[in-house]
Protein backbone atom coordinates (compact mmCIF):
# COMPACT_ATOMS: atom_id res chain seq x y z
CA UNK A 1 0.00 0.00 0.00
CA UNK A 2 1.42 3.68 -0.50
CA UNK A 3 1.68 5.57 2.46
CA UNK A 4 -0.81 8.79 2.12
CA UNK A 5 1.57 10.85 4.71
CA UNK A 6 5.33 11.25 4.05
CA UNK A 7 7.93 10.11 6.64
CA UNK A 8 10.92 12.46 5.95
CA UNK A 9 14.41 11.32 6.26
CA UNK A 10 16.65 13.35 8.78
CA UNK A 11 18.20 14.86 5.84
CA UNK A 12 15.08 16.32 4.72
CA UNK A 13 14.11 17.45 8.11
CA UNK A 14 17.38 19.40 8.21
CA UNK A 15 16.53 21.26 4.96
CA UNK A 16 12.70 21.87 6.44
CA UNK A 17 14.80 23.47 9.85
CA UNK A 18 16.55 25.72 7.54
CA UNK A 19 13.66 26.58 5.70
CA UNK A 20 10.98 26.83 9.20
CA UNK A 21 13.79 29.02 10.73
CA UNK A 22 13.71 31.25 7.80
CA UNK A 23 10.29 31.85 7.90
CA UNK A 24 9.94 32.73 11.56
CA UNK A 25 13.27 34.91 10.87
CA UNK A 26 11.06 36.73 8.28
CA UNK A 27 7.87 36.84 10.85
CA UNK A 28 10.25 38.66 13.13
CA UNK A 29 11.75 41.26 10.49
CA UNK A 30 8.45 42.58 9.37
CA UNK A 31 7.16 42.86 13.21
CA UNK A 32 8.57 46.10 14.05
CA UNK A 33 6.54 47.57 10.84
CA UNK A 34 3.31 46.52 11.63
CA UNK A 35 2.18 50.28 12.57
CA UNK A 36 -0.49 52.37 12.08
CA UNK A 37 -0.25 54.18 8.83
CA UNK A 38 1.36 51.26 6.81
CA UNK A 39 -0.45 49.61 4.11
CA UNK A 40 -0.52 45.61 3.39
CA UNK A 41 0.94 46.66 -0.10
CA UNK A 42 4.32 47.84 1.58
CA UNK A 43 4.29 44.88 4.22
CA UNK A 44 4.19 42.62 1.38
CA UNK A 45 6.50 44.59 -0.73
CA UNK A 46 9.37 44.17 2.15
CA UNK A 47 8.48 40.97 2.89
CA UNK A 48 9.17 39.85 -0.38
CA UNK A 49 12.45 41.77 -0.66
CA UNK A 50 13.87 39.89 2.34
CA UNK A 51 12.62 36.63 1.36
CA UNK A 52 14.65 37.19 -2.10
CA UNK A 53 17.59 38.64 -0.21
CA UNK A 54 17.93 35.51 1.91
CA UNK A 55 18.30 33.69 -1.25
CA UNK A 56 14.20 32.14 -0.96
CA UNK A 57 11.23 32.30 -2.77
CA UNK A 58 7.55 33.65 -1.80
CA UNK A 59 5.12 30.53 -1.81
CA UNK A 60 2.03 32.13 -2.04
CA UNK A 61 2.89 34.34 -5.19
CA UNK A 62 1.08 32.90 -8.05
CA UNK A 63 -0.18 29.65 -6.10
CA UNK A 64 -3.39 28.73 -8.05
CA UNK A 65 -3.31 32.39 -8.98
CA UNK A 66 -2.93 34.02 -5.41
CA UNK A 67 -1.47 37.74 -6.60
CA UNK A 68 0.81 38.53 -3.61
CA UNK A 69 3.90 37.18 -1.70
CA UNK A 70 2.29 36.87 1.98
CA UNK A 71 -1.43 36.98 3.50
CA UNK A 72 -2.70 39.81 5.18
CA UNK A 73 -6.00 38.91 7.29
CA UNK A 74 -6.91 42.22 9.42
CA UNK A 75 -9.79 41.82 11.54
CA UNK A 76 -12.28 39.85 10.38
CA UNK A 77 -10.53 38.31 7.89
CA UNK A 78 -9.90 34.75 8.79
CA UNK A 79 -7.33 33.99 6.25
CA UNK A 80 -6.11 34.78 2.64
CA UNK A 81 -5.97 38.42 2.92
CA UNK A 82 -4.54 39.81 -0.66
CA UNK A 83 -2.12 43.04 0.15
CA UNK A 84 -3.23 46.09 -1.69
CA UNK A 85 -2.19 50.23 -1.72
CA UNK A 86 -5.97 51.00 0.13
CA UNK A 87 -5.81 49.21 2.87
CA UNK A 88 -3.84 51.20 5.63
CA UNK A 89 -3.84 49.57 8.90
CA UNK A 90 -4.78 52.04 11.91
CA UNK A 91 -4.59 51.56 15.61
CA UNK A 92 -6.61 48.98 16.99
CA UNK A 93 -6.56 46.23 14.31
CA UNK A 94 -4.71 43.11 14.47
CA UNK A 95 -3.59 41.03 11.28
CA UNK A 96 -2.66 38.14 10.63
CA UNK A 97 0.84 38.02 8.47
CA UNK A 98 1.03 34.46 6.79
CA UNK A 99 4.44 34.10 5.02
CA UNK A 100 5.92 30.82 3.39
CA UNK A 101 9.72 31.22 2.14
CA UNK A 102 10.92 28.16 -0.08
CA UNK A 103 14.64 27.84 0.46
CA UNK A 104 16.60 25.44 -1.76
CA UNK A 105 12.95 23.53 -2.44
CA UNK A 106 11.63 23.25 1.13
CA UNK A 107 8.72 25.13 2.40
CA UNK A 108 8.09 26.94 5.79
CA UNK A 109 4.68 27.69 6.49
CA UNK A 110 3.85 30.33 9.90
CA UNK A 111 1.79 32.70 10.77
CA UNK A 112 1.36 35.29 13.59
CA UNK A 113 -1.47 38.02 14.12
CA UNK A 114 -0.09 41.05 15.46
CA UNK A 115 -1.68 44.19 17.19
CA UNK A 116 -1.79 47.55 15.27
CA UNK A 117 -0.81 50.23 18.11
CA UNK A 118 -3.21 48.89 21.18
CA UNK A 119 -6.06 46.92 21.05
CA UNK A 120 -9.03 46.67 23.05
CA UNK A 121 -8.73 43.71 26.34
CA UNK A 122 -11.20 41.89 24.17
CA UNK A 123 -9.70 41.55 21.44
CA UNK A 124 -5.96 40.77 23.29
CA UNK A 125 -8.20 37.93 24.66
CA UNK A 126 -8.81 36.88 21.27
CA UNK A 127 -5.57 36.77 20.11
CA UNK A 128 -3.84 35.26 23.16
CA UNK A 129 -5.98 32.80 23.32
CA UNK A 130 -5.92 31.65 19.44
CA UNK A 131 -2.16 31.82 20.10
CA UNK A 132 -2.39 29.49 23.53
CA UNK A 133 -4.74 26.86 21.09
CA UNK A 134 -1.90 26.72 18.58
CA UNK A 135 0.20 25.75 22.02
CA UNK A 136 -1.80 23.23 22.97
CA UNK A 137 -2.58 21.37 19.71
CA UNK A 138 1.19 21.36 19.31
CA UNK A 139 1.78 19.84 23.17
CA UNK A 140 -0.63 16.86 21.89
CA UNK A 141 2.00 15.93 18.93
CA UNK A 142 4.12 12.87 20.26
CA UNK A 143 4.25 9.06 18.34
CA UNK A 144 1.19 7.47 18.78
CA UNK A 145 -0.43 10.40 18.98
CA UNK A 146 -3.63 10.96 17.22
CA UNK A 147 -4.92 13.40 14.80
CA UNK A 148 -7.98 13.69 16.52
CA UNK A 149 -5.92 15.07 19.74
CA UNK A 150 -4.68 17.98 18.46
CA UNK A 151 -8.19 19.21 17.20
CA UNK A 152 -9.73 18.19 20.51
CA UNK A 153 -7.43 20.39 22.53
CA UNK A 154 -7.85 23.60 20.68
CA UNK A 155 -11.90 23.39 20.21
CA UNK A 156 -11.70 22.54 23.99
CA UNK A 157 -9.33 25.71 24.99
CA UNK A 158 -11.27 27.75 22.32
CA UNK A 159 -15.07 26.81 23.29
CA UNK A 160 -14.38 27.27 26.59
CA UNK A 161 -13.66 30.75 26.13
CA UNK A 162 -16.79 31.45 24.55
CA UNK A 163 -15.27 31.74 20.94
CA UNK A 164 -15.81 29.16 17.89
CA UNK A 165 -13.03 27.38 15.61
CA UNK A 166 -13.27 27.99 11.89
CA UNK A 167 -13.98 24.41 9.98
CA UNK A 168 -13.19 24.92 6.37
CA UNK A 169 -9.67 25.59 6.67
CA UNK A 170 -7.18 23.18 8.26
CA UNK A 171 -3.45 22.80 8.39
CA UNK A 172 -1.66 20.40 6.28
CA UNK A 173 1.18 18.30 5.51
CA UNK A 174 4.18 19.90 3.71
CA UNK A 175 7.46 19.66 2.55
CA UNK A 176 8.69 20.26 -1.26
CA UNK A 177 4.94 20.64 -1.65
CA UNK A 178 3.04 23.85 -0.15
CA UNK A 179 -0.47 21.57 0.86
CA UNK A 180 -0.51 17.71 1.16
CA UNK A 181 -1.46 14.89 3.25
CA UNK A 182 -2.89 14.84 6.26
CA UNK A 183 -5.48 17.60 6.90
CA UNK A 184 -5.22 18.59 10.45
CA UNK A 185 -8.15 19.81 11.47
CA UNK A 186 -8.66 22.65 14.52
CA UNK A 187 -11.61 20.45 15.87
CA UNK A 188 -12.16 17.35 16.56
CA UNK A 189 -12.77 14.24 18.32
CA UNK A 190 -9.48 12.41 21.28
CA UNK A 191 -8.41 9.13 19.83
CA UNK A 192 -9.69 9.32 16.19
CA UNK A 193 -7.83 10.04 13.37
CA UNK A 194 -4.28 9.46 11.72
CA UNK A 195 -1.84 7.69 14.28
CA UNK A 196 1.57 10.51 14.05
CA UNK A 197 4.98 8.93 13.31
CA UNK A 198 8.13 10.13 13.62
CA UNK A 199 9.20 12.01 10.51
CA UNK A 200 5.75 13.07 9.60
CA UNK A 201 5.84 17.03 8.93
CA UNK A 202 2.68 19.17 8.87
CA UNK A 203 1.22 22.71 10.34
CA UNK A 204 -1.71 23.51 12.73
CA UNK A 205 -2.85 26.82 12.28
CA UNK A 206 -6.03 27.57 14.64
CA UNK A 207 -8.47 30.41 13.15
CA UNK A 208 -10.52 31.34 15.91
CA UNK A 209 -13.21 33.82 15.96
CA UNK A 210 -15.24 35.35 18.53
CA UNK A 211 -18.59 34.72 16.80
CA UNK A 212 -19.59 32.07 14.56
CA UNK A 213 -17.60 29.75 12.97
CA UNK A 214 -18.89 30.55 9.24
CA UNK A 215 -17.27 31.93 6.87
CA UNK A 216 -17.63 33.32 3.70
CA UNK A 217 -15.06 34.41 0.55
CA UNK A 218 -14.89 37.44 -0.94
CA UNK A 219 -15.61 38.55 -4.75
CA UNK A 220 -11.72 38.60 -5.18
CA UNK A 221 -11.93 34.94 -4.92
CA UNK A 222 -9.42 34.23 -1.90
CA UNK A 223 -10.66 36.94 0.68
CA UNK A 224 -12.15 34.34 4.12
CA UNK A 225 -14.31 36.72 6.47
CA UNK A 226 -16.47 35.37 9.43
CA UNK A 227 -20.04 35.54 7.92
CA UNK A 228 -20.89 37.30 10.93
CA UNK A 229 -18.16 40.23 10.43
CA UNK A 230 -16.74 39.13 14.16
CA UNK A 231 -13.11 38.90 14.95
CA UNK A 232 -11.06 36.27 13.79
CA UNK A 233 -7.26 35.80 14.94
CA UNK A 234 -4.71 32.94 14.00
CA UNK A 235 -1.35 31.44 14.78
CA UNK A 236 0.52 29.06 12.60
CA UNK A 237 3.55 26.43 12.93
CA UNK A 238 5.44 23.92 11.33
CA UNK A 239 5.99 20.96 13.35
CA UNK A 240 7.73 17.66 13.01
CA UNK A 241 7.03 14.67 14.73
CA UNK A 242 10.12 13.22 16.64
CA UNK A 243 10.80 10.21 18.40
CA UNK A 244 10.46 12.03 22.06
CA UNK A 245 7.54 14.27 21.08
CA UNK A 246 7.56 17.11 18.48
CA UNK A 247 9.98 19.73 17.20
CA UNK A 248 8.80 23.07 16.30
CA UNK A 249 10.22 23.97 12.51
CA UNK A 250 9.25 27.53 12.55
CA UNK A 251 10.77 28.94 15.50
CA UNK A 252 14.11 31.14 15.52
CA UNK A 253 17.16 28.78 16.74
N1 LIG B 1 0.09 30.09 4.07
C1 LIG B 1 -1.28 29.62 3.92
C2 LIG B 1 -1.39 28.37 4.76
O1 LIG B 1 -1.11 28.47 5.92
C3 LIG B 1 -1.66 29.36 2.52
C4 LIG B 1 -1.73 30.56 1.69
S1 LIG B 1 -2.15 30.10 0.12
C5 LIG B 1 -2.27 31.57 -0.68
O2 LIG B 1 -1.63 27.30 4.34
F1 LIG B 1 -2.36 31.28 -1.93
F2 LIG B 1 -3.29 32.23 -0.22
F3 LIG B 1 -1.19 32.26 -0.44
CO1 LIG C 1 -0.33 26.53 6.31
CO1 LIG D 1 0.48 29.78 6.29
Amino acid sequence: MVEAVEIKSGRELKKMRAAGRLAAQLLEYIRPYVQPGVTTEELDRLCEAWTQAHGAVSAPYGYHGFPKHICTSINYVVCHGIPTPQQILKEGDIINIDVTPILDGWYGDTSATFYVGTVSPQVQRLVETTQECLMLGIAEVKPGGRLGDIGAAIQQHAQARGYSVVRNFCGHGIGQIFHTEPQVMHYGTRGRGLKLRPGMVFTIEPMINIGGFEVEILADGWTVVTKDRSLSAQFEHTLAVTEKGVEILTCLD
